[in-house]
């Protein structure tokens, strides 16, 4: 608008009093309405910004290298044994064969000392749990409740058995299930894997039913997997919830028990193997791991190496601000840093 004029004749319908029906319309006055609610709007200079890098640079190193030494402490032995426990020729029908021997023995020599508890894992790859018709391949409502032992729909085709009973626990998830067994020796001592607690409390208690047992389960022609004991209810088949958590990508591994006992360096593990289950089949392969924890888990170099990263990143940024600060310095709000010829 033009500064000279006064506002009453830059607006001559308000002085006319409501006599213009379009003046009456006019919404009340808020702060909302006119855009004067206040705000925050902070001011970046180079002290602000040098200081927040150097901050957030000086907290990410040193979680970064805590998070990386105890992810070195962590001893961790894999070994692959899906190769070495078969016959080169023909494994897929060795490993179909229900009389042939699937006895193995692995031997590990353990580098560094192991403190218990000693984490078992079996290691799987290039089994996909995540695949959108398997994961579906479930029923959560049988799993849990006893009066729901008929809702199979989602399970077929390990919905019903042949003559239409329904299978518990029903679906190829239950239906594959891992079927591998070890026996531990440290020194040729047999050494007990402790299989309880190896499943989430929170699986246990709200997900598989404290009354509902094994029925019907791996009755049919083509066996998947392990079999269940008929006499142990669903919340205590650990090895089944484990299982029936299913993993998010291709090669995962799941706990299968604890050793609870110290193991020295240069001790001889000997593991005795049932290598029942079939990875041969779909070009899968085993592997059996013993790991030490540490308060960030298992042995995992990402987070540490992530942390040191951002970090290293943050205070170099703030070195190089801090460097061109000094040297090129200009005064807050001098324009005439900003003119061609200064
Ligand atoms: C183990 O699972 C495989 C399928 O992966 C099955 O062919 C085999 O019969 C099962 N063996 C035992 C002993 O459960």
């Amino acid at each position: 608008g033009d500064p000279g004029l006064p506002s009453s004749a830059m607006y001559p319908l308000e002085m006319e009093g409501n006599s213009n029906p379009k003046t009456t319309n006019k919404p009340k006055y808020s702060k909302f309405t006119q855009q004067e609610l206040p705000a925050c709007k902070p001011l970046l200079t180079p002290e602000i910004v040098i200081a927040a890098f150097a901050l957030i640079g000086a907290l990410f190193v040193p979680i970064g290298l805590a998070s990386l030494h105890a992810s070195r402490q962590v001893v961790e032995l894999v070994h692959r044994y899906d190769a070495s426990c078969v016959p080169v020729d023909d494994k897929v029908g060795f490993i179909q064969n229900s009389r042939t021997d699937k006895t193995c023995t692995v031997t590990m020599t353990v580098p560094k000392y192991m403190k218990s508890p000693i984490h078992v894992y079996y290691l799987i790859d290039g089994f996909y749990q995540n695949h959108r018709r398997y994961v579906r391949s479930r029923s959560d409502k049988q799993l849990r409740y006893k009066s729901a032992a008929h809702l199979t729909s989602d399970c077929v085709p390990e919905g019903d058995t042949a003559d239409h009973a329904p299978i518990v626990p029903c679906g190829l998830v239950a239906w594959s299930l891992f079927n591998d067994t070890y026996t531990v020796r440290v020194n040729g001592v047999v050494t007990q894997v402790n299989k309880k607690d190896i499943a989430w409390k929170s699986d246990k208690n709200n997900k598989f039913g404290k009354n509902i047992y094994p029925s019907n389960f791996q009755k049919g022609r083509l066996i998947g997997g392990a079999t269940l004991n008929e006499s142990i209810p669903l919340s205590e088949q650990e090895d089944l919830i484990v299982w029936m958590r299913t993993a998010a990508l291709p090669t995962f591994r799941k706990l299968y028990g604890r050793i609870e006992k110290d193991i020295n360096a240069n001790d001889n593990v000997t593991v005795v193997i049932q290598n029942n289950y079939n990875t041969y089949s779909f070009g899968g392969s085993k592997a059996l791991v013993l790991s030490t924890a540490s308060w960030i888990g298992g042995k995992n170099n990402f987070i540490g190496i992530a942390y040191l990263t951002i970090g290293g990143l943050c205070l170099s940024l703030a070195m190089g601000f801090l460097v061109l600060y000094m040297v090129k310095r200009r005064n807050f709000g001098d324009p005439s840093n900003l003119s061609w010829n200064r």
